[in-house]
C-alpha cells in the first residue's frame, strides 16, 4: 500500500504533447489506492480524450463550468473540486497555464479550481527548451514556489520538436514517487519506528491443540496502518488472524505463542521509538506440552497451567527512550486498575477499554477506549470505529513525542 492509498487526487491536465502521458498517470495514482478526478483545459484535449480519462480514473472528467453533456447545464463546482482533494496535481504543466497560475488568470475549469484549492499543488512543467529557460516561465516558477506550490522539474532528453534538452514532463512514475517522498518527508513520525504487537498467541496443548482466545488482530492492525500513515516504520508483531495488510512501511512477523511473540518483540525494542502492545497475550500456558496428539480416556483431563512471561512489563523494566503504550482491558474497577498497570509496568500511556460498554473488546468493529498518560491526564472517546482509535492513538503519542 503507497501513502497516497485512500489519498484524493486532483489531476489538472494543461495542453502539451505531455499530456498524453496522464493516461499512465492516472494508473499509477489508482494502483496506488487513490481517488482520482480530472479537470482539463479546453485545450489539452487536443492531446488526450476525457474518455480515456474517465474510464482509467473512474469518475467524469470535468473541462468547462458547466457540464456540456447535460442539456440542463449543470454547473461544475470548482470550489467543490478544489476541497475534495487532498492533493492537486498539475501535469503537463505548460508555460500558458503556469503564467496564469501564477497571475491569478481564471478563465477555464482548471484555474478556477486552482484559485480554491486549499491543499498542497504540485506542477510538473512540460515545454520546448527555450519556453523553459524563458525569463517568463522562470518568473512564472519562481512564483508559483512562493506560493507554496511545489514543483516536479522537467527533465532533460528528446523533445516532441527534435530539439534535446531541459524540458521533458517528468516520467510519470517519478512524479508519483516525487509525490509520495515529498508527503512521507512532512509525516509526523518519519524517520520514527514503531513497534506494534496484534492479536491472540496460541499455546499447544499437543501437536493439534491450543488454548487461543477469540482476539480478532483487528485493532493491532488498524494502529499499524495509522502508525504507516504518519510516515513511522512499522514491524508488526502478530499472533494468528485473518488480518491483511500490504503497506511499504510496515514489516509483517508473524509469530504463534506468547514466548515467541516475546522473542521477536525483544529483538527489535532497543532500536524503536514507540512501542504499542495490543496483543491479547495467554495469560497462561499448558506447563507441559505433550508429544503425541492427548488420546481421550477419562472423562476428566486436567492440564497443569503455567504464568506466561508478561511481553509489556518486561519492555517496561527495560525501558530507555521508547514511549511505551499499553492497553488494559477490564470488567469492573476500571479506571483504578488500568492506572495501577500503567505504573506496575512503566507504561508512558494506557489504554482502557471497558467490558461493560457495548461495542467495546476483542471481535467487532468499533471500540470505545480512555487514555490515560504517565500524569495521570484521562482522555475519554466515544464509540468509534477501531480505525478511528487508531488514529486518536497516533495523534495523542506524536503529540506527546513531540513535546
Ligand atoms: N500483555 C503482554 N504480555 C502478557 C500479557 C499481557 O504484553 N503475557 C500486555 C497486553 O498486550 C496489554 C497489557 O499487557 O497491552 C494488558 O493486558 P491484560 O491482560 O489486560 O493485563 P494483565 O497485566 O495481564 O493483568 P490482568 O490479567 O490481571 O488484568
Amino acid at each position: 500500500m503507497s501513502i497516497l492509498s485512500g489519498k484524493n487526487v486532483l489531476l489538472g491536465i494543461s495542453g502539451g504533447i505531455a499530456a498524453y502521458k496522464t493516461a499512465s498517470l492516472v494508473r499509477l495514482f489508482i494502483k496506488a489506492g487513490a481517488n482520482v478526478q480530472v479537470v482539463m483545459t479546453p485545450a489539452s484535449k487536443e492531446f488526450i480524450t476525457p474518455l480515456t480519462l474517465s474510464t482509467l480514473s473512474k469518475n467524469p472528467v470535468h473541462s468547462s463550468f458547466t457540464n456540456e453533456d447535460d442539456d440542463n447545464g449543470v454547473w461544475n463546482n470548482h470550489v467543490d473540486l478544489g476541497l475534495w482533494a487532498d492533493l492537486f496535481l498539475v501535469a503537463p504543466a505548460t508555460a500558458n497555464t503556469m503564467s496564469k497560475m501564477a497571475n491569478g488568470v481564471c478563465n477555464n475549469l482548471l484555474l478556477a479550481t486552482y484559485l480554491s484549492a486549499k491543499c498542497p499543488v504540485y506542477f510538473a512543467p512540460a515545454m520546448d527548451l527555450d519556453m523553459y529557460k524563458h525569463p517568463t516561465t522562470l518568473a512564472s516558477f519562481e512564483k508559483l514556489k512562493r506560493f507554496g506550490n511545489i514543483m516536479i522539474p522537467a527533465t532533460s532528453g528528446e523533445l516532441a520538436s527534435g530539439l534535446v534538452g531541459e524540458g521533458r514532463m517528468a516520467e510519470p512514475e517519478d512524479i508519483v514517487t516525487f509525490i509520495e517522498n515529498d508527503i512521507v518527508s512532512k509525516l509526523p513520525l518519519k524517520n520514527k519506528t514503531v513497534l506494534i504487537t496484534a492479536g491472540p498467541t496460541y499455546e499447544a496443548i499437543d501437536p493439534v491443540r491450543f488454548i487461543g482466545n477469540h482476539s480478532s488482530g483487528k485493532m493491532g492492525f488498524e494502529i499499524a496502518k495509522a502508525a504507516a500513515n504518519l510516515g513511522a516504520k512499522v514491524i508488526l508483531v502478530t499472533g494468528p488472524t485473518n488480518q491483511n495488510v500490504s503497506h511499504s512501511f510496515i514489516d509483517v512477523k508473524a509469530v504463534v505463542s506468547a514466548q515467541n511473540m516475546y522473542d521477536e518483540v525483544h529483538k527489535h525494542y532497543q532500536n524503536v521509538d514507540v512501542a504499542i502492545l495490543s496483543a491479547a497475550v495467554a495469560d497462561y500456558k499448558p506447563k507441559e506440552v505433550a508429544l503425541q496428539k492427548i488420546k481421550k480416556k477419562d472423562t476428566t483431563l486436567t492440564l497443569q497451567l503455567e504464568k506466561t512471561k508478561d511481553i509489556l512489563a518486561s519492555l517496561g523494566a527495560i525501558k530507555t527512550n521508547q514511549y511505551l503504550v499499553g492497553f488494559a482491558l477490564e470488567t469492573n474497577n476500571e479506571l483504578e486498575n488500568a492506572k495501577g498497570k500503567l505504573k506496575r509496568k512503566n507504561l508512558n500511556l494506557i489504554v482502557l477499554n471497558s467490558l461493560n460498554d457495548k461495542g467495546a473488546g476483542f471481535k467487532g468493529d468499533t471500540n470505545k477506549v480512555t487514555f490515560i498518560d504517565k500524569n495521570e491526564t484521562i482522555t475519554e472517546f466515544q464509540l468509534k470505529s477501531k480505525a478511528e482509535v487508531a488514529k486518536d492513538l497516533l495523534n495523542k503519542i506524536t503529540e506527546q513525542i513531540d513535546a
